[in-house]
C-alpha cells in the first residue's frame, strides 16, 4: 500500500490550491482567470518535479506527460498513452476536492512510479482541465472539448458577467483562441481516460465504502430563461396592471421544483437569478435565470425539459410578459467503457474491497472524453455527500485507497 505520508501530500496540495481564488475568504476559480493560472503554475511545478514534461494548450488545459519505457524485455514499446486527470476550475464558494483531487491523485500515481524510477509500457498524460464547471460562461467542459476536438468556436463570442468575451479572456490568460482547434488530441495512441473524483453524493458513505466505480454519467440540459415585463414605480402601479418579471421567474422556479419532485429520478435546479433594474422601489422589468435539468434516462430528461419550456410559455401568457428560452448546453447520458471499468473493478477488488458500481449525477470531463477514447471513473467517498460547498471533505485513508487503486489500474494497462 502507498505510504500515508505521500497521501498527506495530496491533501496538503488540495489545501494549497484552494488559496488560488478570485474571492477573498472563499474558493472561486473560474475559467481563464489569474487564479486558475496560478493553480496551473503550481501543479505544473509538481508535475515537472515528478519527471513529467509539461505544456499548456490554448484553452488553458495543463498536460503533464510521463514517458513510457522505450523497451520492455528488450522489445520496443508501442506508442500508447493513457490519460488521467480532472479539472482545476471551480464553482463559486467551492470545496477543495471537486476537480483538484482527481488531478492530484493521478499525480501521486506518477510520483510513485518516478520515485522507483519505473517506466511503464505506455505513456501517461495527466490533464488538469480548464473548465468543467462552466461558471464563467454558462457552458461547461470548455477544456475537455478543446482536447477532444469538439470545441465550438461560436462560444468564443459569449460574454461573462463583466462583459468580457471568451476570446478576450483566453488571450488574457495566454492562449490563442484561433489555435484551439489545432490542439485537438489525436486518438490514435490513446488507450483511454480515467478520472478519479469525489462522489459528490451519499451512497459510498451510507454503504461504508471508500471508493466506487462509476457506471454512467447522467445527461444534462442547461438553459437560460428570460422573462421580460415592464419596470415601474413600486408605489404607484396597481397590482392588477403589473407585468412583474421576477414574479414570473418565481412561479417558474416553483414549477421546476414541482416537476422534479413528481418525476422519479429527475433533478432540476434554478441556480442563478438576475433581476433588473434591481432596486427595492422598482417593479422588476427583467429576470434572467439558469435552469439545469438532469436524469439518467435521456428520454425522461428531454420530455421534462420540453414540459418546462411549455411552462415558460404558459406563465408568459398568464402574466403578460415575454418568455425566452435559450438552450446553453445538452449532454446525453454517457456510459463508462465496460472494459476500462473492468480494469478499475479488478484494481479495487485486488485491495480486498467490494466493487460497488454507481451512476454519477454530476457531470465530468469524462463525458466529453468518452467521444475520444474509452472512459472510466473512480469515485471517492466524501463526508455527508456534500459537494459544491466549502464543507466538502474526504479522509486521507480514502484518498490512499484511491491512489492505490488508480496505481494498480495504471499498472494493468
Ligand atoms: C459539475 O460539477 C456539474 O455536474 O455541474
Ligand atoms: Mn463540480
Ligand atoms: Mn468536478
Amino acid at each position: 500500500m502507498i505510504d500515508l505520508a505521500d497521501v498527506r501530500r495530496v491533501m496538503e496540495r488540495c489545501e494549497a490550491l484552494a488559496v488560488h481564488s478570485e474571492e477573498q475568504g472563499r474558493l472561486t476559480r473560474r475559467f481563464a482567470t489569474p487564479a486558475l493560472g496560478a493553480a496551473v503554475d503550481e501543479v505544473a511545478a509538481w508535475m515537472r518535479a515528478a519527471g513529467m514534461s509539461v505544456r499548456r494548450d490554448n484553452v488553458g488545459n495543463l498536460i503533464g506527460r510521463y514517458e513510457a519505457a522505450t523497451t520492455i524485455d528488450g522489445e520496443p514499446t508501442q506508442a500508447r498513452t493513457l490519460l488521467l486527470g480532472s479539472h482545476l476550475d471551480s464553482v463559486r464558494d467551492a470545496g477543495r476536492y471537486d476537480g483538484p483531487l482527481g488531478v492530484l491523485v493521478a499525480l501521486a500515481v506518477i510520483e510513485g512510479l518516478h520515485a522507483q524510477a519505473r517506466r511503464l509500457p505506455l505513456a501517461i498524460e495527466v490533464v488538469a482541465f480548464a473548465d468543467e464547471e462552466g461558471l464563467r460562461y454558462g457552458t461547461s467542459y470548455l477544456g475537455s472539448k478543446a482536447l477532444a476536438g469538439a470545441f465550438d468556436p461560436t462560444l468564443l463570442q459569449r460574454v461573462d458577467d463583466d462583459g468580457v468575451r471568451m476570446d478576450e479572456a483566453i488571450r488574457a490568460a495566454g492562449g490563442d483562441p484561433a489555435a484551439i482547434p489545432a490542439d485537438a488530441r489525436s486518438r490514435d495512441d490513446l488507450v483511454g481516460y480515467c478520472e478519479a473524483h469525489i462522489e459528490q453524493g451519499p451512497v459510498l458513505e451510507a454503504e461504508g465504502l471508500p471508493v466506487g466505480v462509476v457506471s454512467a454519467i447522467a445527461g444534462q440540459s442547461r438553459v437560460t430563461v428570460t422573462f421580460e415585463g415592464t419596470a415601474g414605480h413600486a408605489g404607484t402601479v396597481p397590482m392588477a396592471l403589473r407585468r412583474d418579471a421576477l414574479c414570473a421567474a418565481a412561479e417558474f422556479a416553483l414549477a421546476v421544483e414541482a416537476l422534479a419532485r413528481e418525476t422519479p429520478g429527475l433533478v432540476a435546479t434554478v441556480g442563478q437569478l438576475a433581476v433588473e433594474p434591481g432596486a427595492s422601489n422598482v417593479i422588476p422589468g427583467r429576470a434572467v435565470l439558469s435552469l439545469d435539468v438532469r436524469h439518467q434516462d435521456d428520454a425522461t430528461r428531454l420530455r421534462s425539459r420540453d414540459q418546462l419550456r411549455a411552462t415558460v410559455g404558459r406563465i408568459a401568457v398568464d402574466r403578460r410578459v415575454v418568455g425566452q428560452w435559450d438552450v446553453v448546453q445538452e449532454d446525453n447520458a454517457t456510459p463508462c467503457d465496460p472494459a476500462l471499468s473492468g480494469a478499475l473493478d479488478r484494481a479495487v477488488a485486488s485491495l480486498g474491497l467490494p466493487v460497488r458500481h454507481l451512476p454519477s449525477g454530476a457531470g465530468h470531463d469524462a463525458v466529453v472524453l468518452a467521444a475520444l477514447c474509452p472512459m472510466a471513473m473512480l469515485f471517492v467517498r466524501c463526508r455527508g455527500g456534500i459537494s459544491h460547498h466549502p464543507a466538502e471533505s474526504v479522509t486521507v485513508e480514502d484518498v490512499a485507497v484511491a491512489v492505490e487503486a488508480l496505481g494498480r489500474f495504471v499498472g494493468e494497462q
